[in-house]
């Protein structure tokens, strides 16, 4: 950065930069509800506006380069446009995107899902992340014939109705009380609660919860809470749903349950699963899975039977792009180097915070990096964020602190998800690192321009 740029402020800054994405987004306005089509693109003063993307990398219609920590809101563990990828959704292209049929690269695909993920003995492609859990609650409420789903508060399952919400007290617009009803919520990490919960209520057909904590571990959780929920579901006979959706095939080949040996009965998947293409899907143990299943008896298949349909469900494109990643994940060390990166890049972050004496941290676990934006100087430690000690409603932070953070990132070139934080991929290099170190100590400098 320029001195003379360092005396602007971030917006300043950001506005000067980001001219044309402004009369983008002055455009998308007309047509777009707050001019995006994904509530987390949403940003004060105004997202930027994407030209292209390769690797690490993307450039926006200004011309400016970003370091890219958004990482296609976690589908992309091997960076934009990986070769192999590419390569076989070009050969894809020219041979069908659609056949509304069955097809062997759908049943390779879900054979390597398979073979990699430990609870999937039955496998249904979807449409999306959302449907996958949709599915769950729909395919949980056959098996056991009970109705209600025990959540916790800030896992993120999706936008649909039944996961759409945190608080009973305080429903989103557009979400009926008599829907929400069928919903039990318990704080994150709470054994305890989940206990009298199941004790107390004989009508909850399952437990779903983001393995890894809410948001990829913004509010982290512990491979012993998820043996002891996996005690409990067992004890009280409710079955138990990982929602792998961004962890699976990035904590490790096979995903969270993998990495701490404990299986769950359903996992829905998405994300990396379909190589950057659109595609979810729901697995898990066969019984429960066969409630989808047709009988030769029309009383099952009309009442009994879990009805499911979707019209690109393991669309070729998608079926392609997923099971290329995949071999890529299965037979390289693809998840390990992201992982590496992403503990470098924690570490790195938080020498440079050391050094200028500020109170921010950056914690997580796996390929994911969340900032604590620490403006309140509150008094936190990494320790008491993974042992649990600070409060989901002290991680979470501010909507207008989150888009000020990602404003001055973007201000010095890095593009962050708006936890905020990010994902890093296997493809991100030692320079990208650096880069982001450096540019944190400038961010830091910024928000607390006083230490300096
Ligand atoms: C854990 C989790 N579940 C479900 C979803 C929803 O997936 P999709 O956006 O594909 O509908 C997401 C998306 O971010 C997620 O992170």
């Amino acid at each position: 950065m320029d001195l003379a740029n360092s005396k602007l402020s971030a917006e300043d800054l950001y506005r000067q930069r980001t001219q044309t994405s402004e009369a983008l987004s002055r455009r998308a306005r007309e047509v777009f509800p707050s001019g995006v089509t994904h509530d987390s693109r949403f940003m004060q003063p105004h997202p930027i506006s994407i030209d292209r993307a390769d690797r690490s990398r993307k450039w926006d219609v200004d011309g400016n380069e970003y370091v890219d920590y958004f990482g296609g809101h976690g589908a992309l563990i091997l960076g934009h446009n990986h070769p192999e990828v590419t390569g076989e959704v070009r050969e894809q292209l020219s041979r069908g995107t659609h056949y509304g049929a069955s097809h062997e690269l759908e049943l390779e695909w879900a054979e390597l899902v398979r073979s990699l993920i430990p609870c999937a003995e039955k496998v249904r492609f979807t449409g999306s992340g959302t449907e996958a859990t949709m599915l769950a609650f729909r395919v949980v409420r056959a098996f056991s014939g009970k109705p209600k789903i025990l959540r916790f508060v800030t896992h993120f399952h999706g936008w649909h109705d039944q996961a759409a919400f945190h608080s009973h007290e305080s429903l989103p617009a557009g979400i009926p009380p008599a829907l929400a009803e069928n919903i039990v919520l318990c704080e994150p990490n709470d054994l305890e609660q989940v206990r009298q919960k199941l004790e107390s209520q004989q009508d909850i057909a399952a437990v779903i919860l983001e393995p890894t904590g809410a948001s990829f571990g913004r509010v982290p959780t512990s491979g012993a809470f998820l043996k002891g929920l996996r005690e409990l579901s067992e004890q009280y006979g409710v079955l138990l749903i990982f929602d792998e959706v961004i962890s699976g095939f990035r904590c490790s080949p096979g995903g969270a349950q993998a990495y701490y040996g404990v299986t769950p009965d359903l996992t829905s998947l998405a994300k990396i699963l379909a190589g950057g293409f659109p595609g979810g899907a729901l697995v898990g143990r066969a019984d429960v899975m066969d409630g989808m299943s047709m009988r030769d008896d029309p009383g099952w298949n009309v009442g009994g039977r879990v009805a499911h349909q979707g019209t690109f469900n393991a669309n070729p494109i998608s079926a392609r792009a997923g099971l290329t990643t995949l071999k890529l994940i299965a037979e390289g060390n693809i998840t390990e180097q992201a992982n590496q990166k992403g503990a470098d890049l924690r570490e790195a972050m938080n020498e440079v915070a050391r050094k200028q004496g500020s109170s921010w941290v950056v914690y997580g676990e796996f390929s994911g990096f969340h900032i604590f934006v620490n403006t309140q100087d509150v008094d936190i430690s990494l320790e008491a964020i993974y042992a649990g000690r600070v409060p989901h409603t002290t991680l979470k932070q501010p909507m207008s602190l989150v888009h000020q953070t990602r404003m001055a990132f973007l201000a010095e070139g890095i593009d962050l998800i708006s936890w905020p934080g990010g994902l890093v991929s296997a493809f991100h290099s030692e320079e990208d690192l650096e880069q982001t170190a450096e540019a944190y100590g400038r961010v830091l400098e910024r928000f607390n321009p006083s230490r300096h």
